[in-house]
């Protein structure tokens, strides 16, 4: 090991065999920091870590092509910031990109750090002077064609086209995996979809499952480890009255197939049914929660039947959707709520209340019930023991609950019992964490909650089976019946359709209610997957038309960003990698969106304006596409999209 690498080290931490993979290195020292921004990993270890040998980490960082953009220009103005006013260390470099007309970037220190001089015979005569400096002092970097100063001290950045083409040249042949970003955590739960055993999945719970796949996807190319928990309803007193049900239905114990039972939604029903209208069979259902918590092995096989059924039912849906998830529902949390209630009893957390035990949280109006009056526990109860095992058992860092805006409350009174235990850190921005994702309501065309006139539930199954079909119908029309194999037709009406149900709402901030419309999702015009996949499918013909061999073309032509729109598309296609990022910290699939739809329309401006094939800038034009399709094709994956090759 040299000597300036030996000066990196922090004095108690010994090297791990390959240090000089800087990257790795810095991402697990970083992580053993939890309350540090996710997204400067680089600066603050080459600061906290490191302080001593400070320009020697940044020189060899900067050969290594690492981080988003912003993360290596923020990288470049720390550096200048040391070197511009050394005596305010903690100050971070303020990276934004700007409007279009005055550069490609910002960098927005000037005005504070004057804030922070000023008046203590500071070199500097105001804010612009500290822009001048930072914009002289920033190392000289391949990335940089030039600066400029503009209003009180903004330091406008223009990125060198030809370092941006090198870029993309380079994913092209390393493959978007090294567009991947860094986060900060290395395992996360992801806790979404989670149906209720016995009823239908509805509307509410394929939003959980498309936003929370989506995030799953995201943080999985961005290297975190994810367990894609299915936290299903298959516990609690409702259970009673279903396995009574039942035993009445089919007195020989034996269920023999899926269709037995019929419509799980109408056997719910019925059963809920009986058991208000009926004491007698309310006092047999309740009954049966005691034999089936006792263990009774009619019933424990009983209750097995019911959910097996339900489960068979939206694992349909979910090979339909392309999800995967693991299921551990509540009954698993079950044996450990006991031991969990007792940790936050010795906190003195749990006080009696009317007759239930229950945790009172600051500024809420009611407490968290964590056992009922009647002994039994509960939602929550089961959610704390669910937490805990995450947290202690899993050794989850970042566990994100996607459910309903209605759970907000729910989920805030938990993760703040779980801080007064001191399971969690009482800061939001420290490890480990929990998020709740919430989203709005699936409104119908009439603005009123979603339904259809049969049913009172849209079932999920017919929603899928109506977008394809409708797809299919356009093809049809389209004359692709003559011109594809069947197979073909069946798998692009799939791709198409599924893909424009998922994107129709992911394409919203998942805050807003969103409006289910079919019309509007299958348009092949505006921001639609429709018109995505389109997009994508166009670029990928324009590659094939030409006949080139794209392999061939990475190793040996260069790309060439020369005129205005072929140089606007590169920069889109490089900021991929901080979108993502965006998108991952602040869970938003609609950032990921957003930056598809603006990739398509930047391809389209380039497309009108430079001729591609037959042009004399062909093999860089044909790259150019070629990267686009290449990230379109992520952004697919990431959104749980499946991409077509040909219309
Ligand atoms: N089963 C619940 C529902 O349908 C969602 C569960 C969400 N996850 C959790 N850990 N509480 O509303």
């Amino acid at each position: 090991m040299s000597s300036a690498l030996a000066l990196l080290l922090p004095p108690v931490v010994s090297p791990p065999p390959k240090f000089l993979s800087l990257r790795l290195n810095r991402l697990s020292l970083f992580h053993s920091s939890p309350s540090l921004s996710p997204t400067y990993i680089w600066r603050a270890t080459s600061r906290r870590f490191f302080p001593a040998a400070k320009a020697q980490s940044i020189s060899i960082m900067a050969s290594e092509n690492v981080g988003t953009l912003k993360q290596q220009l923020a990288k470049l103005f720390d550096e200048s910031l040391r070197a511009t006013i050394p005596e305010e260390l903690d100050v971070e470099p303020l990276i934004a990109a700007c409007n279009p007309k005055f550069g490609d970037y910002q960098c927005n220190n000037a005005m504070s750090l004057w804030t922070k001089v000023k008046g203590k015979g500071s070199e500097f005569k105001g804010p612009q002077a500290i822009g001048q400096a930072l914009s002289k002092n920033l190392p000289a970097s391949e990335m940089i064609e030039s600066c400029g100063i503009a209003g009180p001290g903004f330091v406008n950045v223009v990125l060198s086209r030809q370092w941006i083409a090198e870029s993309i040249q380079k994913m092209l042949i390393d493959g978007i995996g090294t567009w991947a970003p860094k986060l900060l955590v290395k395992r996360a739960v992801i806790d979404f979809s989670s149906p209720n055993i016995a009823k239908e999945m509805h509307v509410g719970h394929l939003r959980s499952t498309i936003i929370g796949d989506t995030l799953a996807r995201m943080l999985e190319f961005s290297n975190v480890e994810v367990r894609r928990r299915n936290h299903v309803g298959d516990w609690g007193t409702q259970f009673g009255m279903l396995i009574e049900h039942l035993f009445d239905k089919f007195p020989n114990g034996e269920v023999a197939s899926d269709q037995a039972i019929g419509d799980l939604e109408a056997f719910y029903k019925a059963s809920k049914q009986r058991f208000d209208s009926d004491s007698g069979f309310k006092e047999r259902a309740q009954k049966a929660v005691v034999s089936l918590q006792g263990g009774v092995d009619k019933y424990r096989k009983a209750w097995t039947q019911i959910c097996e059924i339900s489960r068979r039912g939206y694992e349909k849906v979910y090979q339909r959707l392309g999800v995967y998830l693991e299921e551990k529902g509540e009954s698993f949390y079950n044996p450990y709520i006991p031991s969990v209630l007792e940790l936050l009893s010795q906190k003195g957390l749990i006080e009696e209340s009317e007759g239930a035990r229950v945790i009172f949280i600051e500024g809420k109006n009611i407490p968290l019930i964590v056992v009922k009056k009647d002994g039994g526990y509960n939602y929550a109860s089961t959610d704390l023991a669910a937490l805990w095992y995450r947290l202690n058992e899993e050794k989850a860092e970042w566990i994100i609950y996607v459910t309903d805006v209605g759970q907000r409350e729910h989920f805030e009174m938990v993760f703040t019992a779980a801080k007064l235990a001191g399971w969690l850190p009482a800061e939001d921005n420290k490890y480990p964490k929990t998020s709740h994702v919430g989203f709005g309501l699936v409104l119908g065309e009439d603005g009123k909650r979603f339904r259809t006139r049969s049913t009172e539930v849209v079932r999920l199954v017919d929603l899928l089976d109506e977008a394809k079909s409708r797809c299919k119908a356009v093809l049809i029309e389209r004359g692709k019946s003559e011109e594809w194999t069947a197979d073909e037709l069946e798998q692009t009406a799939e791709a198409v359709g599924y893909g424009a149900i998922k994107y129709a709402d992911l394409k919203n901030n998942r805050l807003t209610n969103y409006t289910f419309s079919f019309d509007q999702m299958l348009n092949d015009k505006g921001n639609t997957a429709v018109y995505l996949l389109y997009a994508h499918a166009r670029i990928c013909s324009i590659i094939r038309k030409s006949g080139k061999d794209l392999e061939e073309l990475k190793k040996t032509g260069t790309i060439e960003l020369n005129h205005q729109d072929e140089r606007a598309l590169g920069l889109h296609l490089l900021q991929f990698a901080e979108v993502v990022e965006e998108a991952c910290t602040n869970l938003l699939p609609n950032v990921l969106c957003e930056y598809l739809y603006n990739l398509s329309e930047n391809y389209t401006k380039f497309y009108s304006t430079c001729t591609v094939v037959g042009s004399k800038e062909e093999t860089s034009r044909l790259l150019l596409c070629e990267a686009t399709a290449v990230v379109m094709r992520k952004c697919f994956h990431l959104l749980g999209i499946t991409p077509v090759y040909k219309i």
